[in-house]
């Protein structure tokens, strides 16, 4: 099978198409034959030094696939060849609490991903594509579409009359907007681009505000509310930005701590962070079951994915240079078959 494999992370040369025996699936396990693999911010900033966990070269890259099962191993009941699966973010979380084993399971950084052919991996790792989407559309859940409905869900679910702030219009984002809009809340988004805010109204955001123009666009947010604040906020900003979500956030509302994108990192304000009254909770993308919970939603919802661009499996390197580039809307996709 043909594999991509970052032998060094110096740059985005150092991703390399290699021929490599292929894999057999043990007992508990299915060969997959990857259809598609989709991009997450985490993917580049492995490349560029800054993933904040430990990522070690050598590995086939990117966390988020769709596929077919084309072969069993003894003693696969869960699955059948022909099936069509998506690959769960973390292998071994299956509920309750984070096991100990989620740093050593990290797709690119500490175990092998899946921009390859085909992959051997335990039936417990997979899940059913919901009907209704296609298998680049299915390869945008596992991460993005995943982290996104943990940020919503959570000890207190979001519903009709709650307001969503969602950061920027990365594949994160634009997710946690659909989802909102899905069980009737308010979305208020914030973006840097004119095109996108657009893109953003069209798919039910209520109000934009641009955080390149307004640096203290979190009390903008919050005067957009009538002065109560936003119930949740899906924090894919850091540093650069969490006291701007601190002005936005209601107290009792919650920030769902996810993202690293900025690069500035001034602090936080003790005093902010306890008069803002919220609550805060940080998310590592979510279990198995939750993933199962989204793909029922999704198949509910009839919600369809927002792929900015497909690329062949040939033009992964150009794949990550747009990814880098901050110019999608929505997620970044590379079909693995021709
Ligand atoms: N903890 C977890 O479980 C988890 C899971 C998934 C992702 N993440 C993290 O969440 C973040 C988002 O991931 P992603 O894959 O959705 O990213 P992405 O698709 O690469 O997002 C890129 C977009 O983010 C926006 N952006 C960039 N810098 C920003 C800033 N300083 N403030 C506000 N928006 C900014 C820009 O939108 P505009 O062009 O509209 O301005 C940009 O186009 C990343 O840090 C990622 O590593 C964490």
């Amino acid at each position: 099978m043909k594999a991509y494999r970052f032998d060094s992370f110096n740059s985005l040369d150092d991703l390399r198409l290699r021929e490599e025996a292929n894999p057999r699936p043990q007992r508990g396990e299915v060969l997959i034959r990857i259809h598609a693999v989709s991009l997450n911010f985490r993917d580049i900033a492995m490349v560029r030094g800054r993933y904040p966990r430990a990522c070690r070269p050598g590995f086939i890259p990117v966390s988020d696939a769709a596929g077919e099962v084309v072969e069993t191993g003894e003693g696969v009941e869960a699955f059948r060849v022909g099936d069509r699966v998506i690959g769960a973010f973390h292998p071994r979380w299956f509920g309750g609490e984070m096991p100990s084993t989620i740093l050593k399971d990290s797709y690119g950084a500490e175990n092998d991903g899946w921009l390859c052919e085909l992959k051997a991996i335990s039936q417990e790792a997979i899940v059913h594509l919901p009907d209704g989407l296609s298998y680049e559309e299915g390869a945008t859940l596992p991460c993005a579409g995943h982290t996104a409905w943990t940020a919503l869900t959570g000890p207190v679910p979001i519903r009709a009359g709650h307001t969503v702030l969602v950061q920027g219009s990365g594949g994160v984002s634009v997710f946690a907007l659909q989802l909102a809009r899905a069980v009737g809340a308010c979305v208020i988004a914030t973006t840097s681009s004119a095109r996108k805010a657009e893109q953003l109204k069209a798919l039910g955001a209520a109000e934009i505000v641009n955080y390149a123009d307004d640096p203290k666009w979190g009390s903008s947010v919050r005067a957009l509310t009538g002065g109560r604040g936003v119930d949740r906020v899906v924090e894919v900003g850091g540093p650069g930005t969490i006291a701007q979500s601190l002005r936005a956030v209601a107290p009792g509302g919650e920030i769902a701590s996810i993202g690293f994108l900025s690069t500035e990192n001034p602090g936080i304000d003790f005093f902010q962070l306890k008069a803002s009254g919220a609550n805060f909770r940080n998310i590592t993308v979510g279990d198995r079951a939750s993933l199962l919970e989204l793909t029922r939603a999704v198949a509910a919802t009839g919600l369809k994915p927002v792929i900015d661009r497909v690329f062949t499996f040939d033009q992964a390197k150009e794949a990550f240079s747009h990814l880098e580039s901050g110019s999608h809307f929505g997620k970044i996709v590379i079909r693995c078959v021709s």
